[in-house]
């Protein structure tokens, strides 16, 4: 139990990449008693499940304001891990090398095409490949390949790496750190946060964050109430090989599956995209679909060994988009959840809205779209 009733000037909930870098963020513009608390150990769910893909460009249909975000996101990352290795000494092994998407199918041929024309019209980046093109940057492709993207700025960085690298920070800040803490409920007096009940006691705060990833539907109101956002898991499944020497540089997408190479010589291929509650199993179902879309790109993968598997849960709301900012219903009340297939690429720049609004009391033109208000925040009291 926490000694006496504890006291915050904003408390964040859930300890995964959002979370992380909030608190980061906050601490960084100066508020000095951040509290964090995480019902488990740090960035132990979907943030250590992830591919760690920087690819907006790679998973766009269009240009939307989504896609404004990612972008901006997947921009600040550079100097996000020159500060973070300067912090601590962690490299986050920000991978440069980009991205291919790759065509097998007349279908995925018109896929790529679509692709290429909106976004040269939009000005990015991309560059079409032939098949042979293609298999001469990455050898290990198929050759059943019709032909190809590339996005030089779409790039990985090792999630892992970056979830040690922000836990070394907050903890470098001074945020207070409540580990192995389930929030109960958000206490709330007439239209005013209070502060949380947690398993370990209440920590009281004028301000909440809301961080709590796939979860977050779960979290009730002190007079029980379940909050007004919905959230609900999605199951993605990865399996890693070992590939020594490596067999790609390139992450390389199909409109099916992809496959991520890490430096260490590690193989991921994913994923599935799967609506079963909570159940983070691997399945036989799951693993025979990634396989198949990881040879269908790559058929040496067949012969690499299988040395790891898992799966996580993606954040997702009812529109597949995040939810960031202020609740105007309630003061003191943000959220920064449902991040679903992008939070690794949306963690820096969540991070700095999210602060920025608390600390200035304005929300920034980028998180207009991304409201809490889009779902009618009211009516938590
Ligand atoms: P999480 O990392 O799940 O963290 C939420 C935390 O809140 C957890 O630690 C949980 O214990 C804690 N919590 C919940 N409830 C409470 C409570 N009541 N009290 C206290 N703590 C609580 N994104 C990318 O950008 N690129 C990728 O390549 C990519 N690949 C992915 C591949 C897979 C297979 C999966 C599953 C996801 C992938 N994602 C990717 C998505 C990304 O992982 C998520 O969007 C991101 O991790 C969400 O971060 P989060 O902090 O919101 O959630
Ligand atoms: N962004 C990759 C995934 O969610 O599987």
């Amino acid at each position: 139990m926490l000694k006496g009733a504890e006291s915050a000037d904003v408390i964040v909930i859930g300890g995964g990449v959002i979370g992380l870098a909030i608190a980061r963020s906050l601490a960084l513009r100066g508020i000095r008693r951040v509290a964090l608390i995480e019902r488990a150990t740090l960035g132990a769910e979907a943030s250590h499940a992830a591919a760690g893909m920087l690819a907006p460009q790679a998973e766009a249909d269009g240009a939307d304001a989504f896609f404004e975000l990612a972008c901006a996101s997947r921009d600040l990352y550079p100097a996000f891990a020159d500060e973070l290795r300067e912090e601590t000494g962690i490299d986050i092994e920000l991978e440069r090398t980009g991205t291919l998407y790759l065509a097998f199918t007349e279908r995925d041929e018109e896929e790529i095409e679509h692709r290429y024309n909106w976004q040269r019209r939009a000005g990015l980046f991309v560059e079409r490949l032939s098949a042979d093109e293609a298999r001469h940057l990455e050898p290990c492709i198929s050759e059943e390949l019709r032909g190809a993207l590339r996005f030089p700025l779409d790039v990985q960085v090792e999630n892992r790496r970056l979830i040690a690298a922000l836990s070394t920070s907050v903890k470098q800040h001074g945020i207070r750190l409540l580990t192995d803490a389930h929030v109960k409920s958000i206490i709330i007096e007439g239209r005013v946060i209070e502060g949380v009940e947690t398993s370990r006691g209440n920590v009281h705060a004028p301000v909440v964050v809301v961080a709590t990833g796939a979860w977050t539907s779960l979290l009730a109101s002190s007079n029980n109430n379940s909050l007004p956002v919905h959230v609900e898991p999605v199951r993605g499944q990865m399996l890693c090989f070992e590939s020594n020497p490596r067999l790609a540089r390139h992450v390389i997408y199909s409109p099916r599956g992809y496959i991520v190479p890490r430096l260490d010589g590690r193989l991921l291929a994913g994923s599935t995209t799967e609506r079963v509650g909570f159940n983070k199993c691997m399945t036989g179902e799951g693993v025979h679909a990634i396989t198949a879309h990881a040879l269908e790109i790559a058929p040496a993968v067949g012969s690499l060994p299988l040395v790891d598997s898992w799966a996580g849960l993606r954040p997702c709301t009812e529109d597949e988009w995040p939810v960031i900012g202020a609740c105007a219903e309630t003061r003191g009340l943000f959220y920064a959840a449902g991040h679903y297939r992008n939070g690794i690429l949306l963690a820096p720049l969540t991070g700095e809205l999210v602060a920025e609004q608390i600390t200035t009391g304005k929300a920034a033109p980028l998180i207009n779209a991304f409201s809490p208000e889009r779902f009618q925040c009211v009516g938590v009291n």
